[in-house]
């Protein structure tokens, strides 16, 4: 079972963030597999890197579209990402002291990976439509 699927309700209309929250939703679910077949500690650290370096991939992606339109909500949206950042950061300093993250940190990504697509990144799906980006290229 996968711990989150990607829905067409996901969509933000914008090609490739949609890739690259599809891309979000498969290294969570690595993560999550890796965490239940409680493999080697190496293993779950490689991945929670790959999972903060695909993020923050992502984000400066979303936060130059903001940029570069003037999009007016910009200043909420990126505390949110770095809120996120902080919090997952904690949780990978939490894990190389030796306390057991696994539940606690899957219940957090996958709450906050469908909050902020459903409600956040919703928020700029007009805003975008309405300037006419429907690509970054
Ligand atoms: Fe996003
Ligand atoms: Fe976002």
């Amino acid at each position: 079972m996968k711990i989150i699927e990607w829905e067409e309700k996901f969509s933000v209309g914008i090609k490739e963030i949609d890739d690259q929250h599809k891309v979000l939703v498969d290294i969570l679910d690595e993560l999550y597999l890796a965490m239940l077949k409680a493999r080697g500690n190496e293993v779950i650290e490689a991945t929670l890197d790959k999972v903060i370096r695909y993020t923050k991939n992502h984000f400066s992606t979303e936060e130059l579209l903001f940029k570069k339109y003037s999009y007016p909500e910009e200043k909420p949206h990126k505390a949110e990402h770095d809120a996120m950042l902080k919090k997952v950061d904690a949780f990978r300093r939490d894990f190389k002291n030796g306390k057991l993250i696994g539940v606690d940190l899957m219940h957090f990504l996958k709450k906050w990976f469908v909050e902020h697509l459903q409600t956040t990144d919703y928020r700029y799906v007009k805003f975008f439509k309405g300037v006419g980006v429907s690509t970054l290229s």
